[in-house]
């Protein structure tokens, strides 16, 4: 069965992947698939965000508490955004120490975040919207 859980596990899947190419090629120092990939992951990563902030997150409205799990998610992926333009800026000065402690910071605040949506978070939606799950699935951009 297609549900909110194993769709948005796989797009978490994707983006891990892309970051861990990322980081190998940063310790290569092979800048310019470096920069490809960084990009990539850029993209991948910010339409997960928009599928989650713009469609997923505000069907809780109205049903989980305001300042609850939601609001620690979308603070997460802020903090998350941060870390992507200081990476952004590593990369454009090939500065490679920098890039890797920074790329650290940010493997371990996406493992923790994605765990805490994966047991939680998705669950709780398809838990929640049931029978809508298929429309709501179909709502999201998924290329
Ligand atoms: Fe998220
Ligand atoms: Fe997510």
């Amino acid at each position: 069965m297609t549900t909110i859980t194993n769709i948005m596990a796989n797009s978490h899947a994707s983006c891990d992947e892309l970051l861990a190419n990322a980081e190998n090629l940063a310790v290569d120092q092979n800048w310019q698939k470096l920069t490809a990939v960084f990009e990539s992951f850029v993209e991948e990563t910010e339409k997960h965000f928009r599928n989650e902030e713009e469609i997923l997150f505000p069907k809780t409205e109205g049903i989980l508490p305001p300042g609850g799990p939601v609001e620690v998610m979308k603070y997460e992926h802020r903090q998350m955004r941060d870390l992507i333009g200081n990476l952004r800026e590593q990369l454009g000065k090939q500065d490679q120490a920098g890039f890797l402690g920074e790329i650290e910071t940010l493997v371990i605040l996406m493992q923790q975040h994605n765990m805490k949506e994966e047991q939680i978070l998705y669950p709780m939606l398809d838990q929640l919207l049931s029978e809508d799950v298929g429309t709501v699935i179909e709502e999201m951009d998924l290329t």
